[in-house]
């Protein structure tokens, strides 16, 4: 299988391994990739934010498999851009891609789902987050509605920084999302999907505050582990029975199948299971620590997904 990886950070190198090591991977280009992934694969040097450039790419070196690592080509539309082309491609369309691309549009599906998350308030105006703040109350959680790189979360106990955050997404995207806070541990659920089934994989935890001890500002995650002893047995099979399929089949009903990797950023709380967040790519660094314990096939996975034969 001759498989196109689009993406340059550790995620990607993770995912590079992964789809090397198997004997059905016979040729792997990674666009751009870093120094990782040079050690293991081409890296070509396109940008894969732009539709005609991954086209191109994929079919000149006649690419059997498209997958792709981060959410911004996703947002832009190079999935739906790849399989119009007629080349399998693991990754969900831009419609779909909203489910990360904005926040209130998450919420939206959820409901519509039935699906378990805070409750939350989408601001437009100054006003409204204010009114949001005192409603929801301390600790504060005021979230970016569009894409941020895994920093557009703030929670915090201070008012004036959450009205500051709140204030700066305003201005930049118009949309702020003032949620309830979730207390209860975290964890993430990579679930595989082909637009009907899904197949989850290993939960893992990662720790998104910069500092030790749970303290500083968010990140993109600064590292993660799995398994998680401390979690239930069967927290998978519940996460794709209360979210993830539900999901998938609202997502699907809407004419907007969801292909590819539905990661579900879960709160385990005292009232029982909430979704925090989803998106739509292999998390990072999860995709490190979940990938080393994968023992089937990477490639024939992703292909199968991809194909709608999971
Ligand atoms: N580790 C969080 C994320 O990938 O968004």
């Amino acid at each position: 299988m001759k498989i196109l990886l689009l993406g340059s950070g550790a995620r990607e190198h993770a995912l590079a391994r992964a789809l090397a090591r198997d004997p059905q991977t016979t040729e792997l280009v990674v666009a751009p990739g870093n120094p990782g992934t040079a050690a293991i694969a081409t890296n070509l040097n396109i940008d894969p934010c732009v539709p005609e450039e991954v086209v191109a790419l994929a079919t000149q070196m006649g690419a059997d498999l498209v997958v792709v690592g981060p959410e911004a080509p996703l947002v832009a539309g190079v999935a739906d851009a790849v399989r119009d082309v007629g080349i399998p491609c693991f990754g969900p369309g831009a419609e779909a891609a909203r489910l990360e691309g904005s926040k209130a549009f998450a919420k939206e599906v959820m409901a519509a789902a039935g699906v378990p998350t805070a409750e939350a308030a989408v601001c437009t105006t100054e006003a409204e987050l204010t009114a949001a703040l005192d409603r929801f109350g301390a600790p504060y959680v005021v979230k970016e509605d569009g894409l941020a790189a895994g920093k557009g979360v703030v929670v915090t106990d201070e008012r004036p920084v959450a009205l500051v955050h709140g204030r700066a997404c305003l201005s930049r995207g118009g949309r702020v999302v003032v949620e309830d806070y979730l207390d209860g541990p975290e964890a993430s659920l990579f679930c595989v999907c082909d637009g009907a089934t899904v197949r989850p994989l290993a939960p893992a935890q990662d720790f998104k505050r910069l500092l030790d001890d749970d303290a500083g500002p968010n990140t993109g995650g600064m590292g993660a582990y799995s398994p998680l002893p401390w979690a239930p047995a069967d927290l998978a099979e519940q996460v794709v029975r209360e979210v993830a399929q539900p999901v998938v089949d609202e997502m699907a009903r809407r004419g907007t199948g969801f292909i590819g990797l539905l990661y579900c950023g879960l709160a385990l709380t005292g009232r029982g299971l909430r979704v925090v967040e989803f998106n739509v790519r292999f998390g990072d660094p999860e995709t490190q620590a979940v990938l080393a314990r994968l023992t089937s096939s990477l490639p024939e996975l992703l292909h199968a997904a991809a194909t709608g034969r999971l």
